[in-house]
């Protein structure tokens, strides 16, 4: 389909299509997922369960979702209580871990909060944060990566309403696109398939087809003006390098924790998995360039199209943003080292032991306790490859990468830091976890950490 062909197929039923995040009918018009917004109600209900999603012609494959039969809706929240309610239908235990949350351990959602089949999870949460793009997702230990794989996942919008003040773009759909940025794997026929080998659990699982919210070959219609894109790379294993094929500026935003205290321009981004990012890009000048990635040989991960019946509303951008200030400092009440590794085919049968410390995770073994309230700092070395290290419970600052200021896409707060060598984060630990429930530290490419590259904590 060219352009013009695109754009005469939008003009009759896109925007209808868009508003009501209904039925995919023009077939390659990128949709939003549903969305679920809790601001008047309070409650959020999620209900996992199985499902057969056709990406690929008519083929179905067999997928898992949140109140829909792959990925799961849009959560809307804002700060205040939330009366959570999350279901399980399906037929093994599955957790919603809220990545990017900062609940208490109890309510976080990892490993030792499983909902059993037919059982039903109702965690009362307090909500008070900084507004961001969050994400959530089933956690449960050892089988994270094919569930999330099959689709338990997706996005939260914490707003607190004053992105007009901003002004900043914020019409969901419209000048405000979520973007769920996954790759999956194929067979012939064109049915999702997942089976794992050891060279994939070195890299993590990839794909040979790129999907956003789970459609492929989808093409995102924005309007002709600027257009907030909010990105996560919801991959098991791949880090994407992102960039538009016109090498137009994108406007940096916000990273995992919120607002920066400005925008930064970049031609690229690196985003690894768990990573989220918000970047403005000015389609004024009414050419829609593609999102590519590298590395090695660049793909395409989604074309834009303009719809000029879209309205742009925002004509500039932004100088300033309310962005907490990275205000972490002086010393720290403890230093850590977390050695992330991929133990040389030292186990059974040429298994690879994948550990932190030395140590593969365990259920039943706490790796250390932090002070409720201590700042510390924390040396991660990652080797072989490069890993995406996730801490569960805070939102830490990057203070160098490889002895080096941090990347553009690192300066702001972060619960996610790609790793590739070492980095020094510090953090301040404001939330409690029991050590029942304790926080995970891990790395998110999902098959290293169901292999054993997690650790977990209390923070009392
Ligand atoms: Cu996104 Cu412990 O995970
Ligand atoms: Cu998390
Ligand atoms: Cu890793």
């Amino acid at each position: 389909m060219n352009r013009r062909q695109f754009l005469q197929r939008s003009t009759t039923a896109g925007a209808a299509v868009l508003a009501g995040g209904a039925a995919f009918a023009t077939g390659h018009r990128l949709t939003m997922p549903p969305l679920l917004d809790t601001r008047s109600s309070g409650r959020m209900n999620l209900t996992a369960q199985a499902g057969t999603t056709s990406f690929i012609g008519d083929v179905a494959s067999r997928t898992a979702g949140f109140n829909q039969a792959f990925l799961g809706p849009t959560v809307v929240l804002q700060n205040g209580p939330l009366a959570a309610r999350v279901e399980n239908t399906l037929a093994e235990p599955i957790s919603a871990h809220w990545h990017g949350l900062l609940v208490p351990g109890e309510h976080d959602g990892g490993p030792h909060l499983p909902v059993a089949t037919g059982a039903t999870w109702e965690p009362d949460m307090q909500i008070a944060q900084s507004p961001a793009t969050i994400w959530y997702h089933s956690h449960i230990h050892g089988k994270t990566a094919p569930q999330v794989y099959a689709g338990l996942a997706g996005l939260i919008h914490l707003t607190d309403g004053r992105d007009d003040e901003r002004g900043l773009p914020n019409t969901y759909g419209i000048d405000d696109l979520s973007l769920v940025i996954q790759d999956r794997r194929f067979d012939g026929g064109g049915r999702m398939v997942y089976d794992p080998t050891m060279m994939d659990l070195m890299h993590g699982f990839g794909g040979n087809r790129m999907m956003v919210n789970g459609q492929v070959g989808a093409t995102a219609a924005v309007p002709a003006g600027i257009t907030r894109l909010r990105l996560l790379n919801g991959s098991n294993g791949r880090i994407y390098t992102l960039h538009l094929s016109d090498d137009r500026p994108m406007h940096l935003i916000t990273t995992d924790g919120g607002f920066l205290t400005a925008p930064i321009t970049v031609q690229s981004l690196r985003l690894a998995p768990g990573e989220r990012v918000e970047v403005l890009v000015d389609f004024s000048d009414g050419e829609a360039p593609a999102l590519m990635s590298e590395p090695s040989r660049p793909f395409t991960v989604l074309p834009f199209a303009i719809d000029t019946s879209l309205a742009a509303r925002i004509d500039r951008l932004p100088d300033v943003l309310d962005g907490v200030p990275l205000d972490l400092v002086g010393p720290a009440a403890k230093t850590r080292t977390v050695l992330l590794e991929m133990g040389m085919g030292g186990g059974m049968m040429g298994r690879r032991e994948f550990s932190i410390n030395g140590r593969p995770f365990a259920m039943d073994h706490l790796n250390f306790r932090v002070n409720l309230g201590d700042v510390e700092r924390w040396t991660i070395r990652g080797a072989m490859v490069a890993h995406p290290f996730h801490v569960h419970g805070v939102v830490f600052r990057v203070l160098s990468e490889n002895g080096a200021a941090p990347r553009p896409e690192n300066i702001g707060w972060k619960d996610t830091v790609l790793v590739a060598g070492e980095a020094e984060i510090i953090a301040r630990f404001d939330q409690p976890a029991a050590p029942e429930t304790p926080y995970m530290f891990h790395c998110h490419i999902l098959e290293h950490e169901d292999a054993g590259m997690m650790g977990q904590f209390s923070v009392t």
